[in-house]
């Protein structure tokens, strides 16, 4: 979907009402082009330009109604079989795992968000890694021939660990490593200016990965208690549509981890809640929930539009993830 089209398409200006006063306060928000109006949402919009909620969804929708007409985004009114068409045309990054790939018919979309929940140690940051990898090999070999960013909220990002799985997939390292742009964010704040920042990036360098590693942790710590609790939930709900918008616009695969606690006493239902709570939950795309079982470890897809609601197994090694040694890999289905 990354066509080419020139820089001037995309200028603030070439939207009616857009002048210089309201650029200059748009570009001193980190808004330099309509692409990046468009990830905004209307409430963010309003609070930069101090104007109300309908001025700025007007904004937010000029916007959107010029990548329509650029092509970069959808129509609102579309017929299923054009909407299927283009559906067809979302790519796919496979796991490292049959059993995954399977699970998630196919491997994690593009224009999605794809959430991993779970238990500390259940392969999140595992699968993070990963995906850096396998995204950088072509088609045939289930990558996207692109690079990856990831944003890394809680430290665990190894350049060792992506050369192990790099070389176990027989590729350069070096060369992975270089596709690989790395983004610490130090609390909430910083994480959100991140995003604000990634558009421009994803366009330079051909990103079809974006990683957040964890979504939830700084929002976590930061918010605590029951006061803070409303503020929290708007905070990453705001976050979470940005990257939701961000998928669409861009094209690209995200991937965002989210740590939650098993509580082994509850023998009935789901022993574990996302700490986002239901605001993850709606903004995810495709949602799944990873648990330790001995060595191995089994995800189920959780809450999706179009897959069945099922279990696999996977395991971590060399290559990241991988299929367990004695499973005959199902293919096809
Ligand atoms: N090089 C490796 N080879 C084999 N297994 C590994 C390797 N590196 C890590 N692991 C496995 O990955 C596990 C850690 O998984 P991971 O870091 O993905 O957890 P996580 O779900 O991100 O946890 P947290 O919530 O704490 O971030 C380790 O317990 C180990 O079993
Ligand atoms: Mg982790």
């Amino acid at each position: 979907m990354l066509i080419d089209m020139s820089e001037e398409d995309f200028e603030l200006e070439s939207l009616g009402g857009v002048g210089p006063v309201t650029k200059q306060k748009l570009v001193s928000a980190g808004i330099y082009n309509i692409l990046d109006l468009a990830s905004r949402g209307p409430s963010e919009i309003a609070d930069i330009m101090n104007i109300n909620r309908d001025k700025a969804t007007e904004l937010c929708n000029k916007a959107r109604d010029k990548l329509i007409e650029l092509g970069r985004l959808e129509k609102e009114f579309i017929s299923a079989s054009e909407l299927y068409k283009k559906r067809q045309a979302i790519d796919r990054i496979h796991m490292g795992s049959n059993n995954l790939d399977d699970l998630l018919a196919g491997g994690i979309e593009t224009q999605a968000i794809t959430e991993f929940y779970g238990e500390y140690g259940s392969g999140k940051t595992q699968i993070c890694h990963t995906l850096c990898v396998i995204v950088q090999m072509p088609k045939e070999q289930g990558g996207l021939s692109a690079g990856a960013i990831y944003l890394d909220t809680e430290n665990t990002f190894r350049p060792e660990r992506i050369v192990e799985i790099a070389e176990a997939y027989d590729l350069d390292h070096e060369e992975v490593l270089s596709k690989i742009i790395v983004a610490k964010a130090y609390n909430s704040a910083h994480q959100e200016f991140i995003i604000n920042e990634v558009g421009r990036i994803i366009e330079k360098e051909d990103i079809r990965l974006l990683i957040v590693d964890s979504a939830v942790a700084h929002y976590r710590a930061e918010f605590l208690g029951r006061g803070t609790l409303a503020e929290r939930q708007q905070r990453l709900n705001r976050f979470m549509h940005h990257l939701l918008r961000i998928a669409e616009i861009y094209n690209v695969a995200v991937v965002a981890t989210n740590q939650v606690q098993s509580a082994p006493d509850v023998f009935f239902g789901d022993p574990s809640r996302p700490t986002g709570g239901h605001v993850i939950a709606h903004t995810s795309t495709y949602r799944i929930y990873l648990r330790k079982a001995g060595k191995n470890r089994i995800a189920r897809m959780v809450d999706s539009p179009s897959h069945p609601e099922r279990e696999v197994v996977f395991v971590l090694n060399e290559k990241g993830v991988d299929d367990p040694p004695d499973s005959t890999p199902k293919r096809g289905r």
